[in-house]
Order: structure tokens, then C-alpha cells, then sequence
């Protein structure tokens, strides 16, 4: 009997840790627009409003969103789009083009795709236009409703922002910006770049048809706040399936949040990176140690996972060689410059050294 109920409890344990994984997974490595956004309300109230202007009430608009890498663009946008898309008349008319600046790299590529995710390559057809503006005022123009009164908002997302800058003339954004400013169709560009200098990068023409909005991510919490987003990030929701385990997980992460090595450890890499995107890396280290017979994260996990973090991959591949070898590994790097990716073989690096 006792042996079938101890079978029964480690099954379901082994059924919670999947689902620890599964549910802390994915709030590690995607940018779902369902986990929480952490000190960047006000920039998120400021891109609804702004994002509502256009899709309710038909105004044209553009803005770009700067921060460094990691700071939450993509998912500050995710979210507000999520939520857009709650509204009916949003959801039935809302148009979006999504570009990114390290797929698209030039004008004419970008103009291809646009054509396809308004799904008009029926009507473009074989036509051949004169300019590249001739040609997106044809898309926008096909756009418009039976009664050519009204247009469906068109929103333009430009991820890499700053990539558009060097094609030829800065065409597309020079459009693209030229139409947000004319009220025949309801468009926005929002731009998403880690530049700080970006508008220096614009051409004046370009610069003058921009509005000038610009809302900045910059990871601006202090060591408290991060030590709550640690916790809030490694913390089961209520709807956990296992209330019990759920609440030891939890009363674990507490514990942990004031551990004062943990402390340390974090404090650390809080003064190395600021960046969710690093915490949440360390953190998927950590809780890939866990398991049916490890079934909370400890201490000394986040200390091996920091440890790893840190690791340099390179130099670690190179530990432990004798001086022959890395003489080897320098010989055919010089080869290597020398031919150019040419084949080469082991007399030849053994000559070189
Ligand atoms: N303010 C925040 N609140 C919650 N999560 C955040 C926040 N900032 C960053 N993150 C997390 O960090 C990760 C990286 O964020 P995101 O991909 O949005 O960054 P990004 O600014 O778009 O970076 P990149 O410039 O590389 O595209 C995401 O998984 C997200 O969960
Ligand atoms: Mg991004």
C-alpha cells in the first residue's frame, strides 16, 4: 500500500516538475505577450494611447522606440498590441506590416514584402511602376474601402530601425514617414533600434518628416526592484495545478531572495548587466537542474549557473592544451588568413610554426 502511494506521489511530482519547466521555459525565452512588463508602464501607456490614435480614430503617426538590447522593445510592443487587439473595430480593421531591418536590406526587398503581408500581390501583379513611392501609394490606394471614403489603418513595424538607414536615399523610410504625415490613410511607423543616436543618422528630409516621438526603455530599476523581478520571474502562479508544491516553490523563492550569497550573486551580475534578458539566462540555467529528485532550485544552483554564465566559451576550449598544440591552433589560424578559407594540411601548419 505504501509502496503504490509513494509511486502515486512521485508520479505527480514528476507531472509538477514538467509543468515548473514548461511554464518558467517559456517565460524565459519568449517574448509572449503574457508575462509581466516590469517598470515600464509609463512608456506602455504612452504607446497605447498613441497606437489608439491611429487604429480608433484614423490618425496618422510615427515614433521610434529606443533602448539597448535586452531592454524589453519588442516585448513593450507585443504587449500594447495585445491589448489593442481587444478592441472589435481594432481587430477587424488593423493592418500590420512587419519589417526588420537585418531581413529586408534593401528598398526593393522591403517593398516585395510589404506586397505580401497586405496580401496584395494580385493586384500589384506584373505592373511596373515608376518610383518606389508611385508604388506604395499603389498599395495604400488598393487598400482603401468599396466606398473610397475610408482606408484600414496601417500600422509599420521597422525592427533594427537603424539598418533602414543606409539603404540608397533612405527611400523607404522617406515614404513611409512622408505618408504618416499626409491624412489620406491612416498609418504609423513605429521604429525599434538600440541607437541613441538615431535621429543623427536620418537625412534631413527624413528627419523633418518624422514626428519626433520617441519613448526610451532604459532599464531603470534599482537593486530592490531586481531583486523582486528575481523573485517575481521564479514564482508559480496561483493556477498552478499542485497547490502544496506550488507554495513550497514559492516559500523556496522567498527563502532564496534573501539569501544573502544569492544576494551577492545577483548584485553582482546586476552591476555586470542590468538586462532581464541576462537574469532570465541565469535563471534557465539554474532550473534546468531541476528534477523529480531535485525538486527545488538552491542556492548553490544559481551559484553553478552564474558560474557557467560567465564562462568564456572560447577560452574554454582552449583550457587544458598543451604549448604544442596552441602552437598548432596559432600556425593555422595564420594559414587560415593566408589561403583564405583554402584547404590546407597538417605538414603545412606543422612548417609554419
Ligand atoms: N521591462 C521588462 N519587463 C519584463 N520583461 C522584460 C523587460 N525588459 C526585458 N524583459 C525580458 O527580457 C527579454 C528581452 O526583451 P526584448 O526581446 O523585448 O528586448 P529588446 O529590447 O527587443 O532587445 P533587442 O534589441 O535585442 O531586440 C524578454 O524575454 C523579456 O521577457
Ligand atoms: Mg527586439
Amino acid at each position: 500500500m505504501s509502496k503504490r502511494k509513494s509511486k502515486e506521489s512521485s508520479s505527480a511530482n514528476g507531472e509538477c516538475i514538467s509543468q515548473v519547466q514548461r511554464i518558467l521555459r517559456e517565460r524565459f525565452c519568449h517574448c509572449y505577450a503574457a508575462g509581466k512588463l516590469f517598470g515600464i508602464e509609463h512608456q506602455y501607456r504612452h504607446l497605447l494611447e498613441l497606437l489608439k490614435r491611429t487604429t480608433v480614430h484614423g490618425e496618422s503617426n510615427s515614433a521610434l522606440i529606443i533602448g539597448p538590447r535586452g531592454s524589453g522593445k519588442t516585448m513593450l510592443l507585443n504587449h500594447v498590441l495585445k491589448e489593442l487587439m481587444e478592441i472589435k473595430q481594432v481587430r477587424e480593421n488593423l493592418l500590420e506590416v512587419h519589417l526588420n531591418g537585418l531581413l529586408q536590406t534593401n528598398d526593393k526587398v522591403a517593398l516585395k514584402e510589404i506586397t505580401r503581408q497586405l496580401h496584395l500581390e494580385n493586384v500589384v501583379g506584373d505592373k511596373v511602376f515608376g518610383s518606389f513611392a508611385e508604388n506604395l501609394a499603389f498599395l495604400l490606394e488598393a487598400l482603401r474601402k468599396g466606398d473610397r471614403t475610408s482606408s484600414c489603418p496601417v500600422l509599420f513595424i521597422l525592427d533594427e530601425f537603424d539598418l533602414f538607414v543606409h539603404h540608397k536615399n533612405q527611400t523607404l523610410l522617406y515614404n513611409l514617414f512622408d505618408i504618416s504625415q499626409s491624412a489620406q490613410t491612416p498609418v504609423t511607423v513605429i521604429g525599434l533600434t538600440c541607437r541613441q543616436d538615431i535621429l543623427e543618422l536620418l537625412e534631413k528630409r527624413v528627419k523633418s518628416r518624422f514626428s519626433h516621438r520617441q519613448i526610451y526603455l532604459m532599464n531603470s530599476f534599482d537593486f530592490k526592484q531586481y531583486i523582486k523581478i528575481f523573485k517575481e520571474q521564479l514564482s508559480l502562479p496561483a493556477e498552478f495545478l499542485d497547490e502544496s508544491f506550488a507554495q513550497k516553490w514559492n516559500n523556496n523563492v522567498q527563502h532564496l531572495s534573501e539569501d544573502k550569497t544569492v544576494q551577492d550573486m545577483l548584485q553582482s551580475l546586476f552591476h555586470y548587466s542590468k538586462d532581464l534578458r541576462s537574469l532570465h539566462l541565469l535563471l534557465m540555467l539554474a532550473l534546468s537542474n531541476v528534477t523529480v529528485h531535485h525538486p527545488l532550485i538552491t542556492a548553490s544552483d544559481l551559484h553553478e549557473a552564474s558560474k557557467q554564465y560567465r564562462m568564456d566559451s572560447k577560452a574554454n576550449i582552449v583550457h587544458g592544451l598543451s604549448v604544442l598544440e596552441i602552437c598548432l591552433i596559432i600556425a593555422m589560424k595564420h594559414l587560415n588568413d593566408v589561403y583564405e578559407g583554402e584547404p590546407f594540411n597538417f605538414q603545412m601548419v606543422y612548417n609554419g610554426i
